[in-house]
């Protein structure tokens, strides 16, 4: 190393430069090829590089004594062998040690990686295959989903199939052709959130976040002629305070089923066969009277209590009961309401015609039954992300 610290410039002609900075690179060559270990290559490369006594740093010291004429010159030839001895991440090529890692790389922790080696008695360059490796959890669906799966498989068995809707809705959809006329007072059961600067546009067009997925039945049917079984499960919206039961964002299942002859015992056997199918086949079904603006007659569903089998506990506020999901007949309005968009289009079309077509609505929230298949009590962990929740799923 000596050699390479020993030399000297004396004169600053271009011959001159050119021969000193080839015996320089002469040298570092020599001396790179004969290093063996990291310590060696770290020691070099200190020598080459250090700041304060390293060889670049005292051939740039000597070159600042250049003459003005001979500066640029210098300058050029200095870098070119700079870049010779290479950055310090090019350095393990250099110095012939390109097969090392970078954790074994002289610039890394090379004496953590020594004693590391020592404790594992392994021989330098090679590589530890037992080591265990990175270990990833495969990932899982998330119990909403699954539960969602479930519902939408089991009306898929029944020759359902799924249809999907924009959560951005017009009012139109979300309440006009589902026999909500403007400012009626069942819109108040909805909660809804509009989106902002609508009030110049006509009142059908006006877009909200849907409140249900029942504007899918009107899409649907504007879009077919019967026989329609299909299944919307997605995303609504309603402006409620968050607590352990509501939560703004949440999910339903929509069902619709239209054709010729359909009555309510259909209806009651569609949902007394998934409910079994969900809950287990001893469960009990009841309807009871309700209103909805598009279905006429309406109907609650409820199911005994799977918790105490219909024997009243704190879950079924001891009626033995819970309810489930709202359905009902689609009432001749909303066939209507499909029949005039219809129209626009074929002015003859009779598609929809309350006197031949019957069928039946049915809506749910994929949330509550969800925490009643798991008996889960706040809705909240649903949407937390929290891995403790979540994994018990997996
Ligand atoms: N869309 C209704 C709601 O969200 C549920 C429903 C759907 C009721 C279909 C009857 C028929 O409240």
């Amino acid at each position: 190393m000596d050699t390479l610290n020993s030399l000297v410039l004396e004169k600053f002609t271009d011959d001159a430069v050119k021969s000193f900075f080839q015996r320089l690179s002469d040298q570092f060559q020599n001396e790179a090829a004969a290093v063996t270990t990291p310590q060696q290559a770290e020691e070099f490369r200190l020598r080459c590089q250090g700041r304060k006594q390293g060889i670049l740093t005292k051939v740039g010291e000597l070159l600042k004594q250049a003459p003005p004429e001979h500066k640029k010159n210098v300058g050029i030839s200095f870098n070119r062998f700079k870049s010779e001895i290479g950055s310090e991440r090019e350095w393990h090529k250099n110095v012939g040690l390109a097969g090392l890692t970078p954790e074994t790389s002289p610039y890394g922790n090379i004496q953590g990686y020594l004693d590391k080696l020592k404790a594992a008695e392994i021989k330098q360059n090679e590589i530890d295959i037992t080591l265990p490796g990175t270990v990833r959890a495969p990932g899982i669906p998330h119990p909403l989903l699954k539960t969602m799966h479930e519902i939408v498989a089991v009306f898929h068995h029944l020759g359902y199939s799924t249809n999907l809707g924009p959560q951005v809705e017009s009012d139109f959809y979300n309440f006009e052709a589902l026999n909500f006329p403007p400012n009626h007072p069942a819109r108040d059961t909805q909660d809804t959130l509009v989106i902002a600067a609508q009030q110049t546009r006509p009142s059908r067009d006006r877009l909200l976040m849907r409140t249900h997925t029942s504007p899918v039945q009107i899409r649907t049917m504007i879009a077919q002629a019967p026989p329609i079984r299909i299944v919307i499960p997605g995303k609504v919206h309603r402006n409620d305070a968050a607590d352990a039961t509501h939560s703004p964002i949440f999910h339903q299942i929509e069902g619709l089923c239209v054709a010729t002859n359909i009555t309510f015992s259909d209806l009651k056997g569609t949902l007394d066969h998934a409910m079994k199918a969900l809950f287990g086949s001893d469960v009990k079904t009841r309807f009871f009277p309700s209103f909805f603006p598009f279905t006429e007659p309406s109907a609650d569903v409820q199911i005994s209590c799977i918790f105490c089998g219909g024997k009243g506990c704190r879950k079924c506020k001891h009626s033995g009961w819970i309810e489930l999901l709202g359905c009902g007949m689609v009432d001749p309005a909303v066939f209507a309401a499909v029949t005039a968009e219809r129209r626009k289009v074929d002015p003859s079309d009779d598609a929809y015609n309350p006197e031949k077509i019957t069928g039946f609505a049915f809506g749910m929230g994929v949330e509550r039954i969800a925490m009643i298949q798991h008996g889960i009590s706040d809705i909240g962990h649903f949407y937390s992300g929290d891995m403790r929740f979540l994994e018990q799923f997996a």
